[in-house]
């Protein structure tokens, strides 16, 4: 390499042109197989330049049109031989830099023009940052260049970037400090002398104040969104604090591998083929894995903001490709997890968001969140709680609502309005909506709706029967206006992470803010609390792979999760289904923002699991064998949390999708639909490693 460079250097400086510079220099390296004497090969022949490469390729040299002349001016014209930073920078300093040096030579975006008439016109530029903009006048009527830079401003589009040269002077007081949300300066104005456009818009880029770009022009939603870009950067603010923040909390930050094997760890893996043939990686759906092993590697408290994929069904909280702050502590409980979590929240809500956080978080169990809420993240500032009634109610009226033989019937109530008109127009059209449709098609039975009135027997309550008024739960007993919805399902432990009428609660706060029956909730109100005591197993689905083994069940979590009690350890023998977990989830205002737990750190205890408990194939286990070995070797006991980045950003900022603070996001389908992947692959790349695709039409 060094007598590359330097053969280059010696050749350049007798003054060939660059091709025969490339020429000497193949030359340098294979002076015999070419045959032919470098002097003539090297010869520059005016404009058909003939080369040799050491590849033995001829070529003529390009004739440019006029189109093509003018693209490579302009784009030489863009080229500057100073840097960048020495144009004037800090625009909140131009008051004082007209003091001094009313000449400035400034770049941007050219913003919004206003011709007064033919020969004057007001544009306005704005900073790369887009936080400030400044008046450029420019006039026909000036002397030198000044005509030229305005005959040239008023050809350019809008968002052209540019440089500007100018004469800073005094403005009529500018109306308003602000435009289109930038700070204005307002008293000084740069009157125009020479303007360098540094790139054409093509003529199908439309950009007008109130375009919607669709997702495949995700650059000028960028661009053109100034709360979208402000979400990215309050992002990389906030993965800047915490790493602060945890470097100075004894925490490492550690990367591990995004080429991993294939485990049945719980989600879809995406595969990544290898061209030895039939042997393939996958990518982490967590860096679970590698974590445990850094534990078992003598480290004590690792952190990582770690990329992870996972091929499931997407929803606005979801991506197939995802950020976690993934942490683990060795000689560590989910006590000590907790209360690290519970500092870093407490920590990044102060600092960027200015709230102060309770010292310690409610805490709730699984089954309790399921049956009060009806959802295993509820939402506390939704106050309505759901009560079981069964017993209140007679078999008769249990019979008209629900088919099912064995059901428990739910309730809870929203204050909606204080008329009952109201109150009903808000319920009919709710469930006649599309919203409606799947309540109305719950094979458990429609939800029954009482309404409060005053106006009617036993306040509307009349068809429920006197044991549920005289008896029923307090906080069940309705005032004028009120909504009461009952609900049956199986009577059977609560399992998943939520109820038909946990979903229909949500769903009614929801519609009745929109329609503004009911105030909503504060963005300054965040209700953290954690869920604790999950079950270990989770009968089989549809929906997720689990771990494939024989037992009907899989890990609720992933199978690393220790049993939470040494009473628990005991019913892995006789009763896996009752088990409770060392598993915590941290939800906050309904949304689950992270989940971790206890791990099991003995080698033949997690064997145990995967073999006789999971029922997984050996042929399966021996996929884990790698983690086994590992624990095998005095791993300590270990545990740790893994927050979804993506989910935190979006609740700190207000929003319902984490698309809103991911820069690329994939659609619904899993499409990054700007770059236009995933993309076809073709015969011959898949024959590259090995394999034949027929793809169904
Ligand atoms: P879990 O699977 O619960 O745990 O994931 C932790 C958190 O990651 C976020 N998350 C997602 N965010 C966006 N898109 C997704 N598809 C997605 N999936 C999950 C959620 C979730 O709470 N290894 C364990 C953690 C541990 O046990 O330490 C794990 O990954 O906010």
């Amino acid at each position: 390499m060094t007598s590359l460079v330097h053969a280059s250097r010696h050749v350049a400086s007798r003054g060939t042109c660059l091709r025969s510079s490339y020429v000497e220099i193949s030359r340098f390296f294979h002076p015999r197989h070419h045959g032919i004497t470098p002097n003539r090969a090297a010869t520059c022949s005016g404009r058909a330049i003939r080369c040799f490469s050491s590849l033995r390729c001829v070529r003529d040299a390009i004739e440019p049109d006029e189109k093509l002349r003018k693209t490579l001016d302009d784009f030489k014209a863009s080229i500057r031989p100073t840097p960048w930073s020495s144009l004037f920078e800090n625009w909140g300093q131009i008051l004082e830099a007209g003091n001094s040096d009313p000449k400035i030579e400034i770049c941007g975006y050219l913003s919004t023009r206003r011709d007064v008439n033919k020969k004057l016109s007001f544009t306005m530029l704005r900073n790369k940052q887009q936080s400030q903009c400044i008046q450029l006048v420019s006039s026909a009527n000036t002397d030198g260049q000044g005509a030229d830079a305005h005959a040239r401003l008023r050809s350019l589009r809008e968002w052209t970037p540019v440089v500007v040269r100018g004469t800073l002077r005094t403005r009529q007081a500018a109306k308003s400090d602000t435009h289109l949300g930038m700070k204005l300066v307002g008293d000084r104005e740069l009157a125009v002398e020479h303007v360098e456009p540094l790139n054409t818009i093509s003529d199908d880029v439309v950009i007008k104040d109130d375009t919607v770009f669709g997702p495949d022009q995700r650059h000028l939603q960028l661009r053109t969104d100034a709360e979208l870009r402000e979400n990215i950067k309050f992002r990389a603010e906030s993965v800047a604090m915490t790493r602060l923040k945890l470097d100075a909390a004894e925490w490492n930050e550690i990367e591990t591998p995004i080429l991993f094997k294939s485990t049945p760890e719980g989600a879809r893996e995406f595969l990544v083929p290898t061209r030895q043939k039939g042997l393939a990686y996958a990518l982490p759906q967590s860096p679970q894995q590698y974590k445990q092993i850094l534990m078992a590697s003598g480290f004590y408290k690792y952190y990582q903001f770690a990329r992870c994929f996972r091929d499931e069904d997407l929803r606005a909280d979801r991506q197939p490709e995802f950020t976690q702050l993934d942490m683990e502590m060795s000689f560590a409980g989910e006590e000590d997890v907790m209360a690290e979590v519970e500092q870093l929240l407490r920590e990044l809500w102060y600092e960027l968001r200015g709230i102060s956080l309770p010292e310690t978080f409610r805490r709730m169990t699984y089954k309790e969140a399921m049956a009060s809420y009806g959802s295993d993240k509820p939402d506390l500032r939704y106050e309505a709680e759901i009560y079981d009634i069964t017993q209140h109610l007679t078999a008769d009226l249990i019979g008209k609502i629900t088919p099912l033989q064995d059901s428990t019937i739910d309730a809870f109530k929203i204050p909606i309005s204080s008329d009952p008109k109201t109150t009903r127009k808000f319920i009919s059209s709710f469930l006649d909506s599309p919203d409606g449709k799947p309540y109305l098609d719950n094979p458990a039975g429609q939800p029954g709706i009482f309404i409060g009135d005053l106006a009617q027997p036993m306040q509307g309550l009349g068809p429920l029967g006197f044991p549920f008024v005289m008896e029923g739960p307090e906080n069940l007993s309705i005032s004028h206006g009120d909504l009461l919805v009952l609900q049956a399902r199986p009577n059977a432990p609560l399992s998943g992470g939520s109820t038909v009428l946990g979903n229909l609660r949500l769903a009614l706060y929801k519609s009745a803010i929109t329609q503004g029956l009911i105030d909503p909730p504060s963005p300054h109100d965040f209700r953290f609390l954690w869920i604790t005591d999950f079950p270990l197993f989770t009968p089989t689905n549809d929906t997720d792979p689990g771990q494939g083994g024989a037992a009907g069940f899989s890990s609720t979590h992933h199978p690393f999760t220790a049993p939470k009690t040494p009473a628990d350890v005991d019913l892995l023998l006789s009763d896996p289904s009752a088990v409770t977990a060392a598993h915590y989830d941290i939800v906050v205002n309904g949304t689950e923002l992270g989940g971790g737990s206890r791990r099991i750190h003995n080698a033949a205890v997690q064997e145990f699991i995967f073999r006789d408990v999971l029922k997984m194939k050996q042929q399966r286990v021996e996929d884990f064998r790698h983690l086994l070995d590992v624990l095998g070797s005095g791993c300590p006991p270990h545990a740790g949390i893994a927050l979804g980045w993506d989910r935190l950003v979006a609740v700190m900022r207000g929003k319902d999708s984490v698309r809103d603070v991911i820069a690329f996001p994939k659609s619904g389908r899993g499409e990054d639909v700007l770059v236009g992947s995933p993309n076809r692959v073709t015969g011959e790349q898949w024959g590259m490693y090995g394999l034949e695709v027929k793809v169904k039409e």
